[in-house]
Parts: C-alpha cells; structure tokens; sequence
C-alpha cells in the first residue's frame, strides 16, 4: 500500500490534549472520510448508538476512551464522590448498544481500575484510567494481529472467502478479525478473492468490508445477501470468515443479522466456517446464544434508509433485528488471539481462557 488511503487511518482515537474521542464517521463511508471530534458524553453515546463507530472491538475501545474522558471532567473531593460521577458515565456509556460484549467488557475493565485503587487520589485515578483506555486498545492491535496469524494459517494464497457484515479494521483498532487474515496475507503479498455480503440493511459489507478491501488492494467482489448460496454453488468460496460480537459459552457465535444463514449454506456446502474473535468477545457468563440480548432498530433502516423513495407501505409492521448467532454446530472453528477453538465449545474454550491467564501470569 503506497498511497495514504482508508487503512493508513485509525478507526478510534484518543486526543488526550484535546479530552476529545476521535473516530472516522462509519456512516459516512464509503463517500467521504470524515473525523468526529467528540468531547461530550451524549455525542459518543450517540456516535455509538448511531454506528458511527461500530463494530465489536471497536465500540469497547471508545466507550473505554469516553468514560476516561468523563473521568478527567469529574471534580470530585474524595473518592466515594468520584466512584458515584464515574459510575454513573459508565452506566450511562453502557446503555448505548446491548448485544456486543466488548462494550460492557472495556467499561469493565475501566471500572475495576477505580475499584482496586481506593486508596489512590482523584488526580492519580484519573492517571490510572488513562494509562487503562490506551492499554485497552493497544491490546486491541495485537489480539488482531494474533487472529490474523491463526487465520492465515487456514487458508491457501488466492482462494476464495466469503465475509458478512464488517469485522475489518474499520471495526477494530487495526487489521479486523475476520479480515485480520486478509489485510496480514496482504502484507506479505498474498491475495484471496473475497466475496462480501453487502449485509442488509445497514450494509456494512458493501460500505465498509469493501472500502477497506478495495483500499488495501484485495480482489473484492460484493454480493447481496440473497446471492451467497449461488456464489458458494458455483465453487467460489473455501471458507467463510466473520467476526463476532458476542459468543457464548457453549460456542454459539452472535454476529450481525444474517450470520445464521450463511453458517447453514455453509454447511450444507460443505465449507469451513470460522468465527473470528478476540477473548473480549467471549462471554463465558452466558451458556447458550439464546440467552444473547439481540438489539432491536428502527423500521425506518429496512424501508426508507438507501433507497430514493420509501420501498415498503407506510406502517407495515417490520422486524429489524440487528443480530442473530451461528449455531456451534455450524461453527468449524472459533480463531482468537490465543489459538484456534475447535468442538466441543464448552471445553476449547476454557481452554482458551486457562491459556490467557498462563500468559498473564509471565
Ligand atoms: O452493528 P455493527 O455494525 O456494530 O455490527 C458489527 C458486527 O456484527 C461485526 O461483525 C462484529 O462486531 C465483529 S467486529 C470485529
């Protein structure tokens, strides 16, 4: 890649001198690239809330940055009157999106930096919380990066892989998981054809998994959604690659709606499927997908948004469910920053978890 294109930017940053969240505008692209300078707490939860940074990884690490942001406003003479401001943001910064995990994660993980520190003042848990958003998000790159490297080792220079929604860089902090293994095979000069679904109907795989694709100079072709049985009939696709954004314990994977459809053509033509996904994905709290909070949305996203003129009866009732969850049987492999989980779920991905904390403990 030579010229400064849509890779070269970050998705989600923190401009720490300005106590400003910046992010590139998702529902702007692919037309125009355009930064957000957030400084106050309704406009990140509203950036959320609107997918103007979205994605799983993505929406935790600026939730992470927002809530450090609050913190940094919040005066406060003792610490219980600090932890009753901070939490009050973060309850506030969680109530934007349920279903994505990372969101609660990050907020979580901010939060346990002001709870195991009681005795620090405000000045230094304000510290303590800035070195924790930028350590959350440099994680980020490197769990990606892992990702990449497992993914990559699945699969063969110039196949053919079939993507839904987005789960690239534009949803992370650098590479994306289920593009991970794209975006690093281009780094080393490899190329697959990659066939994304446009994913009604907020179409993330025909605005943003193609920009990015196409930016980064990979053999890209979008389909829409009703096209993916033929495309996969026709022989295109050796394996199926999307993210996450929440997965259950036993292995059931949420992902953006759709998901569950292309898992079960996927099977029935015999293709690998794999999900890809950060350990900040997996939630071990909650046994089976069925238990997953799934995000309702606007009608107005199935019937107006995209076209010129309203494309279904005005009060027709609609069902726009933002997300569904691959069942695990249909799942061939989970790929996370700490290796590939494999059936049976509920013991891989212990094993998943027990392999962290041992590189935790180094
Ligand atoms: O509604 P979105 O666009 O936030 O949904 C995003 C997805 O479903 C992604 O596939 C998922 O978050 C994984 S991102 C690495």
């Amino acid at each position: 890649m030579s010229e400064k294109n849509i890779m070269s930017y970050e998705t989600v940053a923190l401009d720490d001198a300005a106590s400003a969240l910046v992010i590139i505008n998702q529902t702007k692209l692919p037309d125009e690239v355009e930064f957000l300078h957030l400084t106050e707490q309704k406009d990140i939860w509203k950036a959320i809330y609107l997918l103007q940074v979205r994605g799983a990884p993505a929406i935790g690490i600026a939730a992470a940055f927002g809530v450090y942001l609050a913190a940094k406003r919040i005066v406060a003479s003792d610490y219980e009157a600090f932890y009753e401001q901070f939490k009050a943001a973060r309850d506030y910064l969680d109530s934007s999106r349920p279903t994505a995990v990372n969101l609660s994660w990050a907020l979580n993980r901010m939060e346990q930096v002001v709870l195991a520190n009681r005795n620090q003042t405000v000045p230094e848990l304000k510290e303590l919380l800035h070195k924790e958003c930028v350590a959350i998000k440099e994680e980020d790159v490197w769990m990606c990066r892992q990702i990449g490297e497992y993914g990559l080792s699945l699969i063969k220079d110039g196949c053919g892989i079939l993507t839904h929604c987005n789960a690239g860089q534009l949803a992370t902090s650098k590479y994306g998981t289920a593009l991970a293994p794209i975006h690093l095979g281009r780094e080393r000069g490899m190329n697959f054809k990659v066939f994304t679904d446009e994913t009604r109907p907020l179409l993330q795989g025909a605005r943003l998994s193609a920009f990015e694709l196409f930016a980064d100079g990979v053999d890209t072709t979008v389909i829409c959604d009703n096209m993916a049985s033929q495309v996969m009939k026709n022989g295109w696709v050796q394996a199926v690659f999307v993210g996450c954004d929440r997965v259950a314990a036993n292995g059931d994977a949420c992902n953006k709606i759709g998901t569950s459809g292309v898992a079960i053509l996927a099977k029935y033509y015999g293709i690998p499927f794999y999900v890809c996904g950060p350990t900040s994905t997996i939630d071990m709290s909650i046994a089976r997908g069925e238990d997953i909070t799934i995000e309702q949305r606007p009608a107005e996203e199935v019937t107006e948004m995209w076209y010129k003129k309203r494309m279904a009866p005005a009060g027709v009732n609609v069902y726009n469910p933002a997300f569904d969850f691959a069942d695990h049987e249909l799942i061939t492999g989970i790929i996370t920053e700490y290796g590939i989980a494999r059936p049976p779920y509920t013991e891989s991905l212990k094993e998943v978890f027990r392999k962290k904390q041992e590189a935790q403990k180094k």
